[in-house]
């Protein structure tokens, strides 16, 4: 298991926003969603799409390419083509910074 990487700062990933960062190998996608911070693995469960820049709906992000949706809360899939949850992460705030991690 990793250390606590640190995306950014807080007043860096306001609402609607996300940020992308990297643990090892493993692409780390964090939003923010109405002032709560969601982590999850940065690859789409259909065809291996990157998620971050998706469409938000609600609590759910859209694959930009062929539309499955995956609820950040818990990573699960939506809706086709997609029917494998995504990664899920830890998320921390301290000191006014946002950490993740890999907790594979
Ligand atoms: S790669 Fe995400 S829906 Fe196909």
């Amino acid at each position: 298991m990793s250390e606590w990487l640190r995306v950014c700062a807080q007043s860096e990933l306001l609402p609607g926003e996300f940020k992308v960062v990297w643990d090892r190998d493993v692409a780390i996608a964090v939003f923010n969603i109405d002032g709560e911070l969601y982590a999850v693995e940065d690859i789409c469960t259909h065809d291996g799409g990157e998620l971050a820049g998706g469409e938000i709906h609600g609590f759910e992000v859209e694959c930009p390419r062929h539309g499955a949706r995956f609820d950040l809360r818990s990573g699960a899939a939506m809706c086709p083509p997609a029917y494998e949850p995504i990664a899920k992460f830890p998320v921390k705030v301290e000191n006014g910074a946002i950490y993740t991690r890999d907790d594979r």
